[in-house]
């Protein structure tokens, strides 16, 4: 029995050097892949992706709106589009504190955000990414980036601080569906477009593609944090079925989880950096996600419409607002600094801001 024994030491030790070596250089390779967490820039970015709900439009293109002075003061807007006809918004504007180009996007506003939630269960992986095999994701998701005013106004006025800086940072940010569409975007300026320096940062974001779109997403978009928030629902939704991987929704890389740890009741601010695979276990995962209070507050943020009792697709109206917004075909605004930018006009004209109510 003795000598069995040290048969199995030896085999173990035979086999030791090559699974560690493996292991290691799977670390490694992970690690280079994987942008680096720093908490001191995400509770910049967490302030862009709560400003850009305001329907407060010319206190959030004149950047003095109530959620404008935080850490973000000073930032230089470019272009805030309204997309009426989608009920969406972002903006463009230039972070000289970061040397970067800031797009952000704003989350859902057109139903209650419990009935969007509800409806996040039953999507649809029903789009083939363009050019990538296998790369199933939501169209909705797809198309609320791809397919509306925003995508157009975004490329132009990126286009034109590069031409005026050189080539700045670009972050994009977005809060819930807002960060579905960030992510769309950064892949979009990356694949398609061909910069390299691309920065997604999301917070309590839905699921948006299946495991072929996450790879596919972590090797063009490395540089990405996706910051969930506790017991926040959203990031658990479109569900995630382990026993159906090829079929399943699939979160793309790097987790980031915020998390409270009760001693008695004291209670600690944790955040925790996570594995490389998107669907850390020990992270958002290990909890369920039951919370809508938890989507609505990221490192004690604000998120979401700053009126509550509105469910609809709010603009409020503003003679000042006059002078800088055009208005296409469709209704949609697009409100574009007048100053060393030269102005982006929808259809070739300028129109009147008019209540499209
Ligand atoms: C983290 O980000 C902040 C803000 O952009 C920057 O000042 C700081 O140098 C960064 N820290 C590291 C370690 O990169
Ligand atoms: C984009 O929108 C147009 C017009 O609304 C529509 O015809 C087209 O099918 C849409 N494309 C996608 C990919 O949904
Ligand atoms: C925009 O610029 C033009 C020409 O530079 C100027 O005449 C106009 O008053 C400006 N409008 C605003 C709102 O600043």
């Amino acid at each position: 029995m003795e000598g069995w024994k040290w048969i199995k030491v030896a085999i173990l030790l035979c086999l030791l050097p090559f699974t560690t070596a493996r292991d290691l250089k799977f670390n490694l390779m992970q690690k280079q892949q994987l942008p680096r967490y720093n908490h001191t820039l995400a509770t910049i970015m967490v302030e862009y992706a709560s400003a850009v709900y305001m329907s407060d439009l010319i206190g959030l293109f004149t950047w003095t709106c109530s959620r404008c002075n935080g850490l973000t003061k000073g930032f230089e807007m470019i272009d805030l589009i309204v997309d009426v006809q989608h009920c969406l918004q972002a903006f463009v504007g230039v972070a000289s504190d970061l040397n970067a180009v800031v797009i952000a996007f704003r989350g859902t506003q057109e139903n209650s955000l419990q009935n969007w939630i509800e409806d996040l269960f039953w999507k649809q992986l029903d789009l083939n990414y363009p050019g990538m095999d296998d790369a199933m994701v939501h169209h909705g998701f797809y198309t609320a980036y791809h397919n509306t005013s925003l995508r157009p106004v975004i490329l132009s006025a990126i286009q034109e601080v590069n031409e005026l800086y050189g080539d700045m940072q670009i972050m994009v940010t977005g809060h819930s569906m807002g960060g579905a569409m960030a992510a769309f975007c950064g892949l979009d300026l990356t694949v398609n477009f061909g910069y390299q320096n691309v920065q997604v940062m999301t917070f309590g974001q839905p699921r948006i593609g299946n495991a072929a779109f996450a790879s596919y997403y972590s090797q063009f978009v490395p540089n990405t944090i996706r910051v969930t928030h506790d017991h926040d629902i959203v990031p658990h939704l479109p569900p995630y079925y382990y026993f159906f991987a090829k079929k399943t929704y699939h979160h793309f890389p790097r987790e980031v989880w915020l998390y409270n740890i009760m001693y008695g009741n004291l209670v600690f601010k944790t955040e925790k950096v996570c594995d490389g695979s998107g669907e850390d276990p020990t992270c958002s995962r290990s909890v369920s996600g039951n919370s809508i209070a938890d989507h609505l507050v990221y490192y004690g943020v604000e998120m979401g419409c700053d009126d509550e009792s509105d469910n609809s697709c709010k603009i409020v109206m503003d003679a000042r607002v006059a002078a800088s917004a055009t208005q296409d075909q469709l209704g949609n605004f697009i409100f574009t600094k007048n100053s060393s930018f030269s102005t982006l006009k929808m259809n070739g004209e300028r129109v009147h801001l008019v209540d499209s109510s």
